[in-house]
């Protein structure tokens, strides 16, 4: 799902294993795709661990002193409490994770293709067990944002090589699943950090150190999985080591009859040593429609406000009056919600089609939002500083409804159709870019929400709710639908017949394919 970036080779491209094949989904084939998956998990403790451990007193009266403060002063004196949290360094704190991500990614592109993908992700879980060690050790914020350095470097590493890694070996009939089956870990590992986030808080002073370190734990997973596991045939038979590749396509295929994917991969790699400027190709005219819209889903997706909730949920409830204990659990609501929904997503989307949830998500979305300002406003009225039982119930409700949507259509399927957009010869450069688009405005959004909060107050979901139409006017004027469209068939059946995109293709059609030079 995530590739590379940089102006050199790309890598072999996923196989498409033909009809004779005898390949079967092997233990072995089974097992290392969990393994490895397991960096789905740790990205997803990432995004739900940092708000849950800076709604802490503790935590907070460590590191960031004034917001603890200023939290103490608001539980006594009634006033408005968007503003608690505004503060930029402990945005940092959630935000340097992926500045680093994006920076790490550039290094992962040379990795995965010069030293493998094993290698590649065992340096992930590496950057992870640092991170998380610097992380449970902190002993000033210098510490505390070292470690989330190292973590956003595991998830650089990580998401670059893992998606790589799943698309190499998975046969080709389950491959598109395990796009999506990521995107599930990812929730699983939100999840998995809203409950630890929940328990750790009523352990005094150092139930935080608990919620950092339990990342430890899909950490040591993944560093023990990445080291078991063989690198993937398509990268062994890359590095020049068509022995060993042959070897391991044996045991992941469970046949000795591995000649038609033997033949794929090397045409794959063939192919993709061809290309040696992927990212002067992605700019070519043909190439427009499938950038402009793998970048502008990537934008969408975080202007969605989804991670405004995602990374702050429990501080989030706080500013708007709720309780610490009752913070703490709307988040694990929250990342219950995002589970299931993307499990709609996984058990739907080849059949609704991606524009249909997509634009009914939107609905939603805006439905949600709008009546999460509107409650706010009516809210804020009376001023009281506290949420009332009635009004908290209400505004978890919407906001669930807004993670659902998100979670079966913008959330699986900005990835998704960004993977299958491009065509063979620039689709890992493409992926790159996808990436990179996301992490930055990832980051920025990261790093914008608490102060966002504290100026537009309720506005901040006004604000997201007009995104969400811009986003949705898109979906519907300048998406086509890609369901059921082989790959490499996009070009012709979905661009070039669109009202839009196919002005990018008359000249190419112009064009003669070769010229004869008749002597
Ligand atoms: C997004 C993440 C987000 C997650 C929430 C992913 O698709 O890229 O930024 O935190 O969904 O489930």
């Amino acid at each position: 799902m995530w590739r590379r970036v940089g102006d050199y080779p790309v890598e072999p491209q996923p196989l498409e294993v033909s009809m004779d094949s005898e390949a079967k989904i092997t233990p072995i084939l089974i097992i290392s795709c969990l393994m490895v998956a397991t960096a789905g998990l740790m990205f997803g403790y990432d995004v739900g661990n940092s708000g849950g451990v800076t709604s802490m007193d503790d935590f907070l009266k460590k590191f960031f002193h004034s917001v603890y403060l200023r939290k103490l002063e608001h539980k006594y004196v009634h006033k408005s409490k968007y503003c608690i949290f505004n503060s930029q360094t402990l945005q940092l704190f959630t935000s340097s994770l992926y500045l680093a991500g994006i920076i790490a990614t550039f290094f992962a592109s040379y990795t995965t293709r010069y030293l493998g993908r094993k290698l590649t992700i065992v340096a992930a879980g590496f950057f992870f067990l640092i991170g998380v060690v610097f992380g449970v050790a902190a002993q000033n914020l210098g510490m505390l944002i070292i470690g989330r350095i190292f973590l956003g470097c595991g998830v650089g590493f990580g998401n670059q090589a893992v998606p790589l890694f799943l698309s190499e070996v998975a046969p080709a009939k389950i491959r598109g699943g395990l796009s999506i089956l990521f995107q599930l870990n990812i929730t699983v590992g939100i999840l998995f950090a809203t409950l630890v986030n929940y328990g750790a808080a009523k352990i005094h002073p150092w139930g935080w150190r608990l919620s950092v370190g339990a990342a430890g734990i899909p950490a040591f997973v993944l560093t023990l999985g990445a080291l078991v596991v063989d690198d993937t045939p398509t990268s062994l038979i890359e590095r020049g080591c068509l022995q060993e590749g042959k070897t391991v396509l044996k045991k992941l295929c469970g046949t000795d009859n591995i000649e038609s994917e033997l033949k794929e991969i090397i045409e794959a790699t063939r192919v993709a040593q061809q290309v040696k400027r992927p990212f002067r190709e992605l700019l070519k005219r043909h190439n427009r429609p499938p950038l402009v819209i793998a970048t502008f889903l990537q934008i969408f997706q975080q202007l969605t406000g989804i991670n405004a909730i995602m990374f702050y949920s429990p501080v989030l409830f706080i500013s708007l009056g709720s309780g610490n204990d009752a913070s703490l659990y709307s988040a694990v609501i929250l990342g219950s919600v995002n589970v299931l929904a993307t499990l709609v997503s996984i058990h739907s989307v080849d059949q609704a089609g991606r524009r249909l949830l997509l634009l009914e998500a939107g609905v939603q979305m805006f439905i949600s939002l709008v009546m999460l300002t509107l409650v706010l406003r009516w809210y804020a009225i009376d001023k009281s500083g506290n949420l009332s039982h009635g009004t908290a119930l209400t505004l978890v409700v919407f906001i669930c409804t807004y993670v659902a949507a998100f979670a079966w259509s913008w959330g699986p399927l900005a990835w998704l159709i960004a993977s299958e957009a491009f065509q063979l010869d620039t689709r890992s450069a493409g992926q790159s870019v996808t990436v990179c688009v996301n992490l930055l405005f990832t980051f920025l959004i990261a790093q914008a929400s608490l102060s966002m909060l504290c100026h537009l107050q309720y506005g901040i979901f006004a604000f997201f709710s007009g995104w969400v139409v811009v986003m949705t006017l898109f979906v519907y004027f300048f998406l086509p639908e890609t369901e059921n469209v082989p790959i490499e068939e996009i070009s012709d059946k979905v661009w070039k017949k669109h009202w839009f995109w196919k002005r990018y293709f008359i000249d190419d059609d112009r064009i003669p394919k070769r010229i004869v030079i008749v002597p």
